[in-house]
């Protein structure tokens, strides 16, 4: 016998320590055949992690018309119009595509032309405080004002959108908001103007009245809050992950087992232990909503590189924030914006924590979508590299090639299930009909 002493006491401790010492070998094969067995602890990670305990969607205290039926509706029918933007041909759709979980399959969007994010998934989107990679957006309805003015996403101004509301949704938007007052003001204002667009466009915006410019900034401010009360209605559908959580609350072994393979648990072990991932990645959304340098932003970023320094700043500026004109909100209502940290190294290069619900069909990934796997993902983690700008979170994680295996296969299990009912709001409000 050539066993060394050492490796004789690690094999007593394995006998003794069962659960904690023996249960790690399992993790260790190179295609694992049995299922883990969890620790209470661990069982209280996962049912944290399913979509039976989403809460009820934040209340959005700047937008009154948020839950309202008529304005989703509205919201809809603007989210896939084309009209809305400059040469007729893009719409919130074109990025957001209801058949892609509301991305777009490219490293980087394109609109009018291309953009230097990633497109996000809108599944779950509500439950964010902070909108866009660097949380530059402190609501769901400012947020949609962003890309209308884009020159490069939709690339149209204010008075633009002001009119096509006025001509094309006149009866809608008065049932929603109430008054047409400030379509009617539009009669004799131009075409097209607003501070973002062209050196006409700004001169034409900047010639009209204050009172015009109001009426106009609160048909604007009204799309987006449309945009917002739809989009609160893009709920996240359980997936096979969810019903594996369900078959473990109800101590369904055979059930579970079924629904997850030895491979997939073991990611999932590692995902909520040895790989850490549920630092950032916790919660039914699988996302703290909060800001991290990961190590993603790179050198031909610039400015874009400072992330949610960048995004804090910005989103304490504007008329279209909680606190400002066109929010229905008191300034009581706005404490995740008056005091949200806004100084700090760790603001640099951080940037928001996604969902990974549905992330094994929304490839390429990160704000700049430079890896187009789920393997790239997870090797990014395990080898940790320095961040160009600021310093990274992520320490180098003991992981070897078949635990990367089994992390990819785990994140596999978040994709949703197909809807056993129609929902009418993933589709095209034509399509719907
Ligand atoms: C040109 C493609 C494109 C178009 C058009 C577009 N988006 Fe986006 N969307 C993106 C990209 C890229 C991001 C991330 C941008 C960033 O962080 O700088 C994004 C981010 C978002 C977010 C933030 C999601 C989150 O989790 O923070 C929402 C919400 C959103 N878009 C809704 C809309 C709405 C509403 C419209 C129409 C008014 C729209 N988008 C038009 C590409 C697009
Ligand atoms: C320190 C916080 C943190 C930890 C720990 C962490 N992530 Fe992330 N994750 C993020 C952030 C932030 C991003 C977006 C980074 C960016 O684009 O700049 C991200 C992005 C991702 C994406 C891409 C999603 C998409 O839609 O683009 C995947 C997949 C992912 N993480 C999986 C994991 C896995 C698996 C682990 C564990 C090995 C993990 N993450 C650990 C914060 C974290």
């Amino acid at each position: 016998m050539s066993v060394r002493p050492g490796l004789w006491s690690l094999l007593w401790l394995c006998v003794f320590m069962a659960v904690a010492a023996c249960s790690q070998s399992d993790d260790q094969a190179a295609v694992a055949t049995a299922p883990p067995q969890w620790t209470d602890e661990e069982l209280t990670v996962i049912r944290s992690l399913s979509l039976r305990n989403l809460p009820p969607l934040p209340v959005s205290a700047s937008n009154r018309h948020a839950d309202h039926d008529s304005a989703a509706k509205l919201g809809q029918q603007l989210f896939f119009d084309t009209r809305l933007s400059a040469n007729g041909k893009v719409s919130c759709a074109s990025c957001h595509q209801p058949q892609q979980d509301f991305t777009d399959g490219l490293p980087r969007g394109v609109g009018i032309a291309a953009v230097d994010r990633h497109t996000m998934s809108l599944i779950g989107v509500a439950y964010s405080p902070w909108l866009f990679w660097d949380g530059r957006a402190d609501s769901l309805w400012r947020q949609a004002l962003g890309p209308l003015e884009d020159g490069r996403e939709h690339g149209g101004t204010r008075t633009r959108y002001a009119h096509v509301i006025a001509k094309h949704y006149r009866d809608a938007y008065a049932d929603v908001f109430g008054t047409t007052a400030e379509l009617d003001a539009l009669k004799d204002l131009p075409p097209s103007a607003g501070p973002l667009g062209n050196l006409d466009e700004l001169t034409a915006w900047e010639q009209m009245d204050a009172d015009d410019r109001d009426a106009v900034n609160q048909v604007f401010a009204n799309i987006g809050k449309a945009m917002e009360a739809y989009q609160r209605r893009l709920l996240p559908r359980p997936s096979r992950f969810d019903d594996y959580v369900e078959a473990l609350a109800a101590n369904e072994p055979d059930r579970a087992n079924a629904l997850l393979s030895p491979d997939e648990q073991h990611g999932l072990r590692l995902f909520i232990g040895a790989a850490d991932c549920t630092h950032c990645h916790n919660g039914p959304l699988l996302s703290n909503n909060d800001f991290h340098n990961t190590a993603i932003a790179t050198a031909d970023e610039f400015t874009l590189g400072e992330g949610r320094l960048r995004g804090v700043h910005l989103v304490k500026q504007g008329e279209f924030s909680c606190l400002g004109t066109y929010s229905d909100a008191e300034p009581d209502d706005c404490m995740e914006l008056r005091y949200v940290k806004d100084k700090g190294a760790e603001l640099v290069s951080a940037f928001r924590t996604p969902t990974l619900r549905n992330v094994a069909r929304t490839a390429p990934y990160m704000h700049h979508g430079n890896f187009s796997s789920l393997e790239q993902v997870v090797a990014h983690y395990v080898t940790a590299p320095d961040s160009v700008f600021g310093k990274s979170e992520l320490l180098p994680l003991e992981v070897d090639a078949d635990q990367q295996k089994q992390l990819v296969a785990f994140l596999h299990t978040l994709n949703e299930k197909p809807a056993e009912v129609a929902d009418a709001w993933r589709a095209s409000p034509t399509a719907a009909e």
